[in-house]
């Protein structure tokens, strides 16, 4: 039985109970994160947690969220996790237990906090190197998706739209613009740039572009964030997501027709290798940073 954070307290998972009257389930009236860690050590934590303090602030949540990296860390010990190549903590905070209204609640309300830490596989090198296909689908989804909450129905939707129709994953398309992946983000590579939607509020601004967008810098290879058409995407020589359990992922046949040769290309396999020194990196630091601390 994993052990499970709730509202202060680690407790296991069948243990762990959340009132009917909480504004999360009644009115997916919250956020939530995500965040990868490689044998016990979180990878970008700290800009996982700016991105839930903004979602907070969006969404007026007063929480005080000072503890949420220990909650963190403690979940991935509790579980014994530390040693597994590839895990996660999944972190939820909803508005909280009060009145069904469409305002928020007039008096304060505790957030509740909810997290749990599980294994995640990565797919096997065959299978990476094969690459993975998507559909387009329109983007039904509303006008503020750069805040990550759990209102995550259409994503669901789009996502069951790619399985029923045998795909890896599907790339949701508003006015023409191929937008984002249904859990992960966009990129295409038209010659030697790599290119993705502009932060904006119609894509989540997620960690794992924003480290790829790094990771291209230190590689020397050009950037360019603009929107995509859909159109535009039987011309394009490579294509793929980034996310955080997808880290970097290579998409190599859209609506049945191939990218480029079909192959997984030169820049996702660049950016991919950078991603995973950037994992290396990141062990590293902790492994330096425990020793000084004499752990
Ligand atoms: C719609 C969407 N876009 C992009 C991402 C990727 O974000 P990150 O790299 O922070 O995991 C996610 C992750 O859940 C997502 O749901």
């Amino acid at each position: 039985m994993s052990t499970v954070y709730l509202n202060g307290q680690y407790l296991p998972k069948d243990q762990a109970r959340i009132s009917p009257d909480d504004r999360g389930f009644l009115l997916s009236d919250g956020i939530y994160e995500v965040t990868g860690f490689y044998e016990g050590v979180p990878l970008a934590l700290d800009r996982h947690m700016a991105r839930m303090r903004s979602g907070l602030n969006e969404l007026r949540i007063d929480f005080d969220s000072s503890g949420v990296e220990e909650i963190h860390h403690r979940l991935i010990a509790e579980n014994g996790l530390q040693s597994a190549e590839t895990s996660l903590v999944y972190l939820q905070i909803t508005r909280g237990v009060a009145p069904r209204t469409h305002y928020f609640p007039t008096e304060p309300v505790e957030p509740t906090v909810y997290a749990f830490a599980k294994a995640w596989s990565r797919p096997s090198p065959e299978a990476w190197n094969k690459g993975f296909t998507a559909i387009t689908v329109p983007d039904r989804r509303w006008l503020r998706v750069d805040i990550k909450t759990i209102s995550l129905l259409p994503n669901v939707m789009a996502f069951q739209d790619a399985r029923d129709a045998g795909a890896d994953d599907a790339i949701l398309v508003r006015d023409g613009v191929a937008i984002e992946g249904a859990h992960q983000n966009f990129w295409a590579v038209f010659g030697d740039t790599a290119v993705t939607h502009p932060i904006s509020n119609l894509i989540l601004p997620g960690i794992s572009r924003g480290l790829v967008m790094g990771i291209a810098a230190e590689k020397g290879i050009a950037i360019k964030e603009r929107a995509i058409m859909a159109e535009e995407l039987a011309t394009a020589d490579e294509a793929f997501f980034t996310g955080t359990t997808g880290e970097v992922r290579p998409c190599v046949e859209i609506d049945g027709r191939p990218i480029g040769d079909g192959r997984v290309g030169p820049i996702t396999r660049a950016l991919s290798q950078g991603f995973r020194e950037t994992i290396a990196r990141a062990q590293e630091k902790a492994a330096e940073r425990a020793e000084a601390a004499g752990v």
